[in-house]
């Protein structure tokens, strides 16, 4: 089986559920909190291997309880980890609100996160190498995230990049991406075209074509997603289920892509595949929590 590495952030999720978000100033009783392995890159790399894949992650933690606890779940979920450093200080760590429409609000404290390096990349090489593809994500320093980039691409992988969260990226980064997996909001911030409706969606990714990006999935929520190239553009219907927490949908999403399209199967089937995933990921609580696996999706009545 071809391998995927994912590189990128490992955060505990620190969740609350409320009846609405808070406003400015405003204090708000929540109820029940939960601790969560969390984090985008965790996540990927979870949702990877829960779905068939054989991943490697490559990150870091702190030395700290959330560390050790973030370390045991990627191992229980048969994620390698021969390339998660631990750090003296702090694990990432995010805090988490859910509303009672399933949507979330998220503040991330990066911790040991930040201090993944170019070093580290090279110290890692051997998971690039022996992978076919590459998934990456925004919680890491942009410097490693490009310098990872490149290299996997002189190494000739499959690059993909989940722009989460999203921020503006230089040339250098977006010519070295092969499926770009942004969500509307990002894909807006990325390309500077305002988006109200499906053509604006393809100016901004005919923006992001022409700086180099093969590909791009656009996930639209509840509404489904939109494969983009240069020549082609194809709509997948989304699944209909009944949500209660949102977080880490798009990251089982690019998880499953990864795992989808490693195996060789057609675009279509791996939007297919990744629709399914996502929408079972929102009927549960939580990040790693509501990830599911291989035998959720087949015995799922959709
Ligand atoms: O995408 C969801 C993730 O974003 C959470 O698990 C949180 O850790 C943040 O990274």
């Amino acid at each position: 089986m071809e391998k995927i590495c994912v590189i990128g952030s490992l955060n505990m999720d620190l969740v609350v559920n409320v009846c609405e978000m808070p406003k400015k100033g405003q204090t708000l009783i929540g109820s029940k909190f939960r601790e969560i392995p969390g984090g985008k890159g965790g996540n990927q790399a979870v949702a990877a291997s829960r779905l068939g894949g054989d991943v490697y992650m490559i990150g870091k933690v702190g030395n700290d309880g959330f560390g050790e606890s973030l370390l045991k779940q990627l191992k229980a979920d048969n994620v390698n980890t021969k390339y998660v450093q631990v750090e003296e200080g702090p694990s990432g760590v995010a805090l988490i609100t859910v509303d009672e429409n399933a949507e979330n609000a998220i503040v991330v404290s990066p911790g040991a996160n930040f201090k993944l390096t170019e070093t580290d990349i090279d110290k890692c090489i051997d998971a690039i190498k022996e992978s076919a593809t590459v998934v990456i994500q925004l919680e890491t320093p942009i410097d490693t995230i490009k310098y990872a980039l490149e290299k996997s691409k002189e190494l000739g992988k499959f690059t993909i990049l989940n722009p989460a969260p999203a921020v503006k990226l230089s040339d250098d980064i977006i010519k070295n991406v092969d499926l770009l997996t942004p969500n509307e909001t990002e894909l807006e911030i990325l390309s500077g075209v305002s988006i109200n409706c499906e053509d604006d969606i393809k100016k901004a990714a005919n923006v992001m074509i022409e700086k180099g990006v093969k590909q791009l999935i656009v996930t639209l929520g509840s509404k489904g997603s939109l494969y983009l190239d240069k020549d082609t553009m194809e709509f997948k219907k989304s699944y209909k289920v009944d949500a209660v927490d949102t977080t880490a949908a798009g990251d089982s999403y690019t998880g499953a892509l990864s795992v989808a399209l490693s195996q060789n199967k057609s675009i279509d089937e791996a939007m297919e595949f990744a629709s399914k995933v996502g929408a079972l990921c929102v009927t549960k609580v939580g990040a790693q929590t509501s990830i599911p696996n291989l035998y959720d999706i087949e015995n799922y009545k959709f």
